[in-house]
């Protein structure tokens, strides 16, 4: 079986955003295993409108073309890892109006998160999880929270990553449980011809 692909989603698209920060040093992290091929996926790539299609994508293809183009990259990916912030207790409506836009393209794929912010991000991640259900992904438990003083010394005190060693467990826990849902659902998708739901 070829390396799974994993899609690193910068979640929001503001300009000063935290997310390339978090991205890069989870990417970095990942790519360093060298059991998945790793790609950072920037919404600002993909500026879709708010939705504005005939129906779900469930049923219809959307007409938009960077709402096509998304669709497209998610379909290429094994699993995910949401890099998101919390804006009033919720995800960015960013992200969440790009999930809305494809259906079948996330069926059967794993979804893991890093979240930022006060509490690390902990209230979008929590609501991000019950969307990826709905989109028949398998969202892990392990989650990176990138929260308090982290957050702040990161954000606003000039600190990296590499002031920031107590997250590594936390990121390597996740990525663990990622590369395991992402080789259990690709050989299952490989060897299935049930449609999902
Ligand atoms: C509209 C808005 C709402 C926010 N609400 C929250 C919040 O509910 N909880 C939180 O921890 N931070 C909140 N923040 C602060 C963000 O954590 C901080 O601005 C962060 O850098 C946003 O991510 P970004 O830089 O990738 O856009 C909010 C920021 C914005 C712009």
């Amino acid at each position: 079986m070829s390396k799974p692909r994993i899609g690193i989603v910068i979640s929001t698209t503001r300009e000063g955003r935290f997310g390339d920060k978090a991205a890069a040093w989870i990417a970095g992290l990942a790519a360093a295993r060298g059991d998945m091929e790793v790609e950072i996926v920037d919404l600002r790539e993909y500026p879709m409108p708010f939705f504005d299609e005939p129906g779900s994508p469930f049923y219809v293809p959307p007409r938009n073309e960077a709402a096509r183009r998304w669709g497209r990259k998610v379909d290429e990916l094994d699993g995910f890892i949401f890099v998101t912030a919390e804006y009033n207790h919720g995800p960015p409506a960013v992200l969440k109006n790009a999930l809305d836009y494809a259906y079948k393209e996330f069926n059967r794929k794993p979804a893991a998160f890093v979240g930022y912010g006060g509490v690390g991000g902990a209230r979008a991640v929590e609501q991000l999880r019950l969307v990826a259900v709905e989109l028949q992904m398998a969202p892990t438990k392990a989650a990176v929270h990138i929260g308090g003083a982290d957050f702040i010394g990161m954000f606003i005190q000039g600190k990296t990553f590499a002031d920031m060693p107590h997250l590594d467990p936390t990121a390597a826990a996740l990525l663990d449980e990622l590369a395991w849902w992402t080789h259990a659902l690709k050989a299952a998708r490989e060897t299935t011809t049930a449609k999902a739901a």
